[in-house]
């Protein structure tokens, strides 16, 4: 029996389908079978900096499911070790750990649920550091965390961004044009990938493969011969040209990664529409991927990891985040994650079964 008596939990970085999913599973489960309190913490590190935290109770928790979003907020900025602050009219950063530390022993909290991505985990593992007790669950519609096979909210964004390329086919087949939808992922192509795959994409593009102009046109062309007077083509945002450059739309200050990509599809459709002359239109379906409801496969995977981050803490296992490996929940240690992303290997299965069924990756040869 774990000695715990008190945990907070928090959600950081973007939002995510399956963020309240985790959320109630771990409460549910800490508060019915581990009797151990929850304490909420507000808009991520944020909240543990500005002590905004609030109790969660069993009907704080009940009917949040299926709910998108997250009850608790996040932030995609906050970094206790990098906080800004204003001294003399100038912003500078400042390590404020120990006050977020100080925080949670005044508030009794012996252990820190961060339900999050990379950048999440980077911070947990320099609070583990310094002596907090850390449990980690995976989050990202990007699917690029190292460590698990699958990030919660993956399956939903891929499920979004499938149906879009499904009703973008009506457009592309009556008009006789190229459409091109971005779809998100940062540097990561899992998600255009699954999606493109789901929707029969003629073209995939992802930011691990440098495309080639050359090798997109000649596939439209090719359609074209077969009689196919459109092309609908999945263009992942972190997507660049072989020896080109990331399309950077915005830079965040202050956030673990800065850069905000977007905006690529529309270039690259131009580019398109000038080569071949057949019209193209692009659309970029942005943050539509990361909203609504989870499906149902997000809403089990959350509550397996949400009752897996419980049973750890049950089990007095600290300083782990829960993964699915194969079929099964397991945990890896926190210190071996953070930093580090999981791209599409050039080896992966999913590209064989994409180049087989017709697929062009906007290459000759990967
Ligand atoms: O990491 C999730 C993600 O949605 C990425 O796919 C995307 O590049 C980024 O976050 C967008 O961030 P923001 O919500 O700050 O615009």
């Amino acid at each position: 029996m774990s000695k715990i008596k008190r945990v907070g939990i928090l959600t950081g970085g973007g939002d995510c389908p399956g963020l309240n999913a985790v959320i109630r599973a771990v409460a549910k489960s800490l508060i019915t079978h581990h009797h151990i309190e929850v304490i909420g913490i507000e808009d991520g590190f944020e909240g543990l900096i500005e002590n905004r935290t609030r109790p969660l109770h069993y009907d704080n928790v009940s009917g949040i499911l299926q709910v998108g979003g997250t009850i608790l907020g996040t932030s995609n900025t906050a970094n206790p070790f990098h906080h800004p602050v204003v001294q003399n009219g100038k912003t500078v950063y400042v390590d404020c750990s120990d006050l977020v530390i100080a925080h949670m022993q005044d508030l009794g909290m012996e252990a820190l649920v961060c339900i999050g991505g990379d950048g999440t985990m980077t911070m947990a593992k320099q609070l583990i550091e310094k002596g907090v007790r850390v449990i980690g669950v995976p989050k990202t519609i990007d699917n690029d965390l190292y460590g698990t096979d699958i990030t919660f909210g993956y399956d939903t964004a891929m499920s979004i961004a499938a149906e879009a390329i499904d009703r973008i086919h009506t457009t592309a087949q009556s008009h006789h044009r190229v459409m091109l939808i971005e779809v998100m992922g940062r540097y990561a192509g899992w998600l255009t990938l699954g999606a493109g795959i789901a929707g029969g994409a003629d073209v995939i593009l992802i930011p691990e493969i440098e495309y080639d102009l050359e090798a997109i046109c000649a596939a439209v062309k090719k359609r074209e011969d077969m009689g196919r007077k459109f092309s609908i083509i999945a263009v992942a945002e972190g997507a660049k040209p072989k020896g080109g450059e990331l399309t950077v739309s915005r830079i965040v200050e202050g956030s673990p990664d800065k850069y905000r990509l977007g905006g690529v599809a529309v270039k690259l459709g131009n580019d398109i529409q000038d080569r071949t002359g057949v019209e193209t239109r692009a659309t970029i379906l942005g943050h539509l991927q990361r909203g609504g409801t989870p499906t149902p496969n997000d809403r089990v995977l959350s509550t397996r990891y949400g009752v897996g981050a419980a049973d750890l803490i049950g089990a007095g296992q600290f300083n782990r985040m829960v993964a699915l490996q194969g079929n099964s929940i397991v945990s890896v240690p926190i210190a071996e994650i953070g930093g580090k992303t999981r791209t599409v290997p050039m080896d992966c299965e999913l590209l064989h079964v994409a180049v087989q069924v017709g697929t062009s990756l906007g290459v000759d040869k990967i």
